[in-house]
């Protein structure tokens, strides 16, 4: 059966009515089924364990989602077991077979979009939009992976190897071993959907632990894929503590790679814990790492100030700035700075802050953490620039921050300079378009970046300059769709693995030369 070529999962427009009612429907059905225990997964068992955690709703903290089984480090030893287990058969499964999995499953979702995103609403705070560019982006995963597999195993057809006289030779691509997949909770089902199933469909088995405060959509995931019929085994569901369960799989000797996306903090540390060969161990741990970011936006005099502005709200506030691709600095250059500043100040105190089962524009912080460490960057804030909207938490039963611009911070500046990971952008004047490049290079991360100008030359040079793993001209700087913008970041942002894009797989792949004497 021909394959049909990739393409994108069309966004859905919520202008319509239609599609505003779908997803109101999608909300209130999911909310008849809130709050039901979730089961680790491991090889063919469902194991409901004593201890669970309560995974709660950031935009209503009286509503929960789901009470989820917490894994000690015996279901940590026992899953991975399980995957190892697996892998035997696994790997040599034929890899049309591996990939018609991710069909299945993009197909099913694909036809249950809305119940997917209405999940995401209801436990990561996202508003429609949000949510549903998260669920395409899974299905876009699945869809993008599958074929490249396909297209990885045809490489002797491709890109034949060199035949010298009297021998044959080939070429492929085969599987590691056991991985432990560690997503982040900001994309909780295409970040977990694409980490695991690029995975998988190379031929390894995983120890899929979960985001803490995501877990329930992780394991809809989880639950699809065993819909689909993937064999046990080959996904082991473990969510469970990150220090404690994720550091007994990081240092497990059997632990062939790891690949995982979140903090800066968490990946050096388990960067450092890869490192260390185990007892028995008899590989060099794989590290694939996506970590954090401080993407900025420069403009210059000669940009379309309405399009930078909007641009640098966007990119600043989409899903509270919980995005590692979020723009939360802005560099422009001196003569339209105070324009640029006024539209920003403008479009940023039009964001309604509210419920996002209402489709509020801004929604709440994740978690109480998150809500306490950002309400404390807006203290530093305070110290480092001016602030000129936002600054307080906003009403509701949740953790709502008014989304925040800081104006006149210097480069160095610790708000210019970490990673916030909530709704505070800070901007900073540039005496011209290189001065606000050189600011914008002036971060240990380099993920994403956007250049607003119409000249020409500017653009060349800035295209040059300008170091992060993705950059865009005249455009937002969050919003990468897969196969067109493969997506990962220099120095502290990680290992640039560029999720979504030709070379990604290959990261679960090892390749194997072998010749036949003829
Ligand atoms: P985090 O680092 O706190 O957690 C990420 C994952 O690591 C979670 O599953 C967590 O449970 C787990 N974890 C925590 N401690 C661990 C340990 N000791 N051993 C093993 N696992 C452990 O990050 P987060 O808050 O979930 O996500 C936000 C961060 O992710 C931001 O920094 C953001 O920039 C980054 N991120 C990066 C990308 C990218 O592609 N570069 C994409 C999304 C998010
Ligand atoms: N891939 C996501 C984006 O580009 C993080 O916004």
């Amino acid at each position: 059966q021909s394959i049909a070529p990739y393409a994108n999962e069309p966004l859905t427009d919520f202008q319509s009515e239609e599609n505003r009612m779908a997803m109101e429907a999608a909300i209130a059905r999911t909310k008849t089924i809130l709050g039901a225990s979730i089961p680790l997964r491991i090889g063919a068992e469902k194991i409901f364990t004593d201890l669970m955690t309560k995974s709660v709703n950031p935009g209503n903290l009286d509503e929960v989602v789901g009470y989820v089984s917490k894994a000690d480090l015996e279901h940590a030893e026992q899953a991975m077991q399980a995957a190892l287990f697996a892998f035997e058969s696994w790997k040599k499964t034929p890899v049309v077979e591996r990939a018609s999995y991710l069909f299945r499953a993009a197909r099913l979702m694909r036809e249950r979009k809305h119940e997917f995103s209405a999940l995401m609403v209801l436990e990561a705070g996202k508003n429609y939009a949000e949510a549903d560019a998260d669920a395409a982006e899974a299905i876009d995963f699945l869809e993008y992976y599958a074929r490249e597999m396909i297209r990885l195993s045809q490489i002797n057809e491709t890109m034949p190897l060199v035949q010298i006289q009297g021998e044959r030779n080939k070429f492929s691509y085969i599987p590691l071993g056991v991985g432990v997949v560690i997503p982040p909770w900001n994309f909780p089902l295409a970040i977990c959907a694409g980490m695991t199933s690029a995975a998988v469909v190379a031929g390894n088995t995983v120890v899929l632990k979960p985001a803490s405060p995501t877990p329930v959509i992780a394991y809809k995931f989880a639950k699809l894929m065993e819909e689909v019929g993937l064999p046990d085994g080959v996904i082991n569901y473990l969510p469970g503590s990150g220090s404690e369960i994720g550091d007994y799989l990081v240092t497990h000797p059997k632990t062939r790679f790891i690949s995982f996306t979140g903090s800066k903090e968490v990946g050096l540390r388990i960067n450092k814990l890869a490192a260390e060969v185990a007892p028995g161990q008899i590989w060099m741990k794989r590290l694939i790492a996506e970590m954090g970011g401080k993407d900025g936006i420069v403009v210059d005099e000669t940009a379309d100030l309405d399009a930078a502005a909007q641009a640098i709200v966007t990119s600043a506030f989409g899903f509270q700035g919980q995005k590692c691709s979020a723009g939360s600095r802005a560099l422009i250059v001196e003569d339209v700075y105070d324009e640029v500043v006024a539209k920003v100040t403008e479009l940023t105190r039009r964001l309604a802050v509210g419920m996002p089962e209402r489709n509020c524009p801004i929604g709440p912080v994740i978690d109480e953490s998150s809500y306490r460490r950002i309400l404390n960057y807006i203290e530093i804030g305070r110290g480092e620039g001016t602030l000129a909207v936002g600054g307080r938490i906003a009403g509701g039963n949740g953790y709502y921050i008014q989304p925040t611009v800081f104006v006149d911070v210097e480069g160095g500046a610790r708000i210019m300079q970490e990673e916030i990971f909530g709704p505070i952008l800070a901007i900073a004047k540039a005496k011209d378009w290189r001065e606000a490049i050189r600011l914008y290079n002036d971060t240990e991360f380099g993920l994403t970046g956007s250049f607003f100008s119409t000249d020409v030359d500017r653009i060349e040079e800035a295209a040059e300059t300008m170091h992060c793993g993705n950059l865009y001209m005249n455009r937002k700087c969050t919003g990468a769709f897969v196969g067109a913008h493969p997506f990962g970041g220099f120095n502290m942002s990680g290992t640039d693995s560029k999720a979504g894009g030709h070379d990604y797989l290959l990261l679960f792949t090892q390749a194997k030369a072998i010749s036949f004497k003829t």
